[in-house]
């Protein structure tokens, strides 16, 4: 007799990593439920209503907060979402964190004091956030300009943490295993922009701006408070350079060295980043980096 294949329910599945942790597990033809607000059933961090159908029948779960672990109120979130999750019989979770992220960390042990397994993967700043997120748009304009200066940051690439992700459902060995997961190398946030510039072709400027200089930019784009705090204590507090320094956890995870992971080689998919960044239309205005679109409900970036 058939038994049937346990479930993993990826929360944030239309995200940077939910979306390719989704596609590696539907392509080895693992049964995937995706948790969005646009899925059938529906998932919402913020109406708990929708929680108890998206989790049933679930063994694993992928989860990707939103919009952050480090704001006030989520370490509770993940405590309700992680006790119905033990509930209803879930064996494993995989928790996506920010490195550098103290405030995080309060979450992540609510993962670690479950009674299941569990494996989190404390991630730093993504490469994709600069192709797929809040500052693709500026880039498309021709300049980026952010309230960080000299720092340098190792950007991990999503499709590493996607891998990293997949590992620790599908595979043993993980459990109960914190990753640090970093790119091989940390640019600066100019070296990075100059670096998507020399793959595409195209002329792109970083200016560094002061934290104060950006806060009124954003208040005149009418983003609400809390944002406004979260995306200052991002570029301020977590890259005060506590970041800089290069972790080992993807190789760790995927017991494979560098050059066969994907972070720190923007340079060397410039087909890739061309067709990302040429392929978008030109738009006007709205130089700044965070998108009002973006924070229309809870999320950081849509
Ligand atoms: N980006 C980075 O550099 C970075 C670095 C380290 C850690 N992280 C962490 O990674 C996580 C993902 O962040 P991201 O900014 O990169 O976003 P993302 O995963 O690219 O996109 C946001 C995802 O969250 C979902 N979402 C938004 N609001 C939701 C809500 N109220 N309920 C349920 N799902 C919701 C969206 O799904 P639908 O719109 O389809 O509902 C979408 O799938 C966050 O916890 C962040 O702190 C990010």
């Amino acid at each position: 007799m058939k038994t049937a294949q346990p479930i993993t329910l990826v929360l944030g599945a239309t995200g940077k990593t939910g979306r390719r942790i989704t596609q590696r597990l539907e392509a080895a033809g693992l049964p995937v439920r995706r948790g969005s607000r646009d899925a059938n059933p529906p998932f919402d961090w913020e109406d708990r209503s929708t929680w108890d159908a998206v989790i049933d029948g679930v063994q694993s779960v992928y989860i990707s907060f939103q919009p952050d672990l480090a704001v006030p109120g989520a370490p509770e979130t993940i405590q309700a979402f992680t006790e119905l999750a033990v509930k209803s019989g879930v064996h494993k979770l995989v928790l996506l964190s920010g490195r550098g992220e103290v405030e995080a960390q309060q979450a992540e042990r609510v993962v670690q004091d479950s009674g299941i397994d569990w494996t989190i993967l404390r991630a730093s700043w993504f490469c994709q956030n600069f192709s797929e997120a809040h500052f693709l748009e500026p880039i498309v304009q021709g300049e980026l300009a952010l309230p960080v200066g000299q720092i340098a940051e190792p950007f991990v690439d999503a499709q590493d943490i996607a891998e990293c992700a997949v590992a620790a459902l599908t595979q043993p060995g993980h459990t109960n295993q914190l990753y640090e997961l970093t790119g091989p190398r940390a640019l600066t946030f100019a070296q990075a922009v100059a670096e998507i510039a020399r793959a595409t072709g195209r002329n792109i400027e970083f200016v560094a701006v002061s934290p104060d200089a950006y806060r009124q930019a954003m208040e005149r784009e009418q983003l609400p408070p809390a944002l406004i705090d979260l995306v200052l204590y991002l570029f301020t507090t977590v890259l005060d350079g506590r970041n800089t320094p290069v972790a080992d956890g993807v190789q760790r995870a995927l017991g494979r060295p560098w050059p066969m992971a994907y972070s720190g080689h923007w340079d060397a998919r410039p087909a890739t980043s061309a067709t990302t960044y040429g392929a978008l239309p030109l738009r006007a205005s709205g130089a700044m980096a965070v998108r009002r679109k973006a924070v229309a409900g809870t999320g950081f970036v849509d």
